[in-house]
């Protein structure tokens, strides 16, 4: 009851607070009925975002971001990564991606996990441990089960195997290729799979759309799972494009067709598109559009394409920037939260592209979870509400 008591004030306060605001942000563009609604009326699954827990306290963010009409999947951008969720052994830190996977639940949105066995933003305890064979495949296994049991029946898919390749088509080195060979592949999803059989267990990388010794080094992979007759369903592609450099539709359309004629649906998983020169000129910005809106065609084309996931929505917090100094403004809104040229003009292929089926019912909103679940997302709005009365 006090509980109750205390949910209904987190509500009405920040209801309040939200009133007061002089300039509400579009928490969807004009024109447009919302990305994922516009995706899911043209046949697909989702029209995702990946999100964090750092960006929730932003509210004209959370305005765009918490609209399941506008993206109807989450993924943690870096909060199930395992330097973050198993920072040293045995000790698992679940609280950030949690927030992520409640706030998804809560707005009726699906979730998307990522991700499991991956050489980067490893802990030290794994990147610089002294290993054998034996002793790997233990902390890979408990790793894998720990993780994907506690998010079980949560994940529409887990990114369970990312960027294994080099540019060449062969194994990057890493802890994992250099103790357990290619070995760890297989294990990798045949763990995963047993700890949650509803997941769709995906091979995730880059650059596999423009360099061709890495797609056929990506169809061996998938091949070398399927012949130790462990599952995988899906590939991601995680499309980090360029601006001019974005490969056309034909070629993204060819390009998934060969892993489906494996067996697999296919997903763009962290698309962006890079501006190389900043400020972007008016140019720039229309060919933007364009290799956005390829990408997008590229998807609808392929019927086991089931969605696309951009990796966050807006510039304020893409990651190009700061891993590519000079390069940036690679998302659909720009800073200030307005939707780019690039916006609309996915909307508009996306709505040209309905295929007439009655519109899929509204999302559910979890009434009873809402406590537990916002509680703590909403204290520094309760706290900034009573600041402003
Ligand atoms: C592993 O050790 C190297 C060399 O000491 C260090 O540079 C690196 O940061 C360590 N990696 C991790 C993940 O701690
Ligand atoms: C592939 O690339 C890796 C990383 O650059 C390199 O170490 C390896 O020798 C290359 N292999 C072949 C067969 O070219
Ligand atoms: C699309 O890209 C492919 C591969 O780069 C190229 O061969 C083809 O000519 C391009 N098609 C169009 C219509 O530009
Ligand atoms: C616009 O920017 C592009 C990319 O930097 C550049 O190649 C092009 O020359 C520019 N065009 C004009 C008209 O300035």
């Amino acid at each position: 009851m006090l509980l109750l008591l205390t949910s209904g004030l987190l509500v009405s306060a920040s209801t309040l607070l939200a009133e007061r605001q002089q300039t509400p942000p579009a928490a969807v563009a004009p024109e447009s009925q919302g990305l994922h609604r516009l995706m899911v009326n043209a046949g697909k699954l989702y029209f995702g975002t990946a999100i964090e827990t750092n960006n929730f306290n932003d509210r004209p963010y959370r305005a765009i971001a918490d609209n399941p009409d506008e993206f109807g999947m989450y993924v943690p951008e870096n909060s199930q990564k395992w330097e973050a969720i198993q920072p040293r052994q045995g000790v698992f830190s679940f609280d950030a991606a949690d927030s992520v996977a409640r706030l998804a639940k809560t707005n009726g949105q699906l979730f998307r996990c990522h991700t499991l066995t991956w050489h980067s933003q490893l802990p030290p305890f794994v990147q610089n441990g002294t290993w054998t064979r034996a002793t790997l495949t233990a902390v890979l296994t408990a790793h894998i089960t720990s993780v994907v049991t506690h998010y079980k029946s949560l994940c529409y898919a887990w990114d369970v195997v990312n960027e294994a390749l080099a540019e060449n088509g062969t194994l990057r080195a890493s802890v994992f290729s250099q103790i357990l060979g290619p070995s760890f592949l297989p294990l990798s999803f045949s763990v995963a799979g047993a700890a949650d059989p509803s997941a769709k267990l995906y091979y995730n990388d880059f650059n596999l759309e423009t360099t061709p010794a890495k797609a056929a080094g990506a169809l061996r992979i998938v091949q070398q799972i399927q012949a130790a007759a462990a599952p995988i369903h899906g590939i991601g592609f995680q499309a980090h494009f360029r601006v001019g450099q974005t490969p056309n539709r034909t070629a993204l359309v060819t390009l998934q067709n060969r892993f489906v004629a494996l067996g697999l649906e296919t997903s763009f998983t962290e698309l962006d598109v890079a501006h190389l020169t900043l400020p972007a000129n008016a140019t720039a910005v229309a060919r933007q559009a364009t290799d956005y809106v390829g990408v997008v065609q590229a998807c609808l084309d392929v019927p086991r394409c089931v969605g696309i996931v951009v990796w966050q929505f807006t510039d304020k917090y893409s990651w190009i920037p700061n891993t590519f100094p000079g390069l940036g403004d690679a998302c659909l809104f720009d800073r200030d939260f307005k939707p780019k040229p690039a916006y609309t003009a996915v909307a508009s292929v996306l709505a040209a592209a309905a295929t007439g089926r009655p519109p899929p019912p509204p999302p559910q909103r979890s009434g009873g979870s809402r406590v537990g679940m916002l509680g703590g997302l909403l204290w520094p709005v309760v706290v900034a509400g009573l600041f402003v009365w």
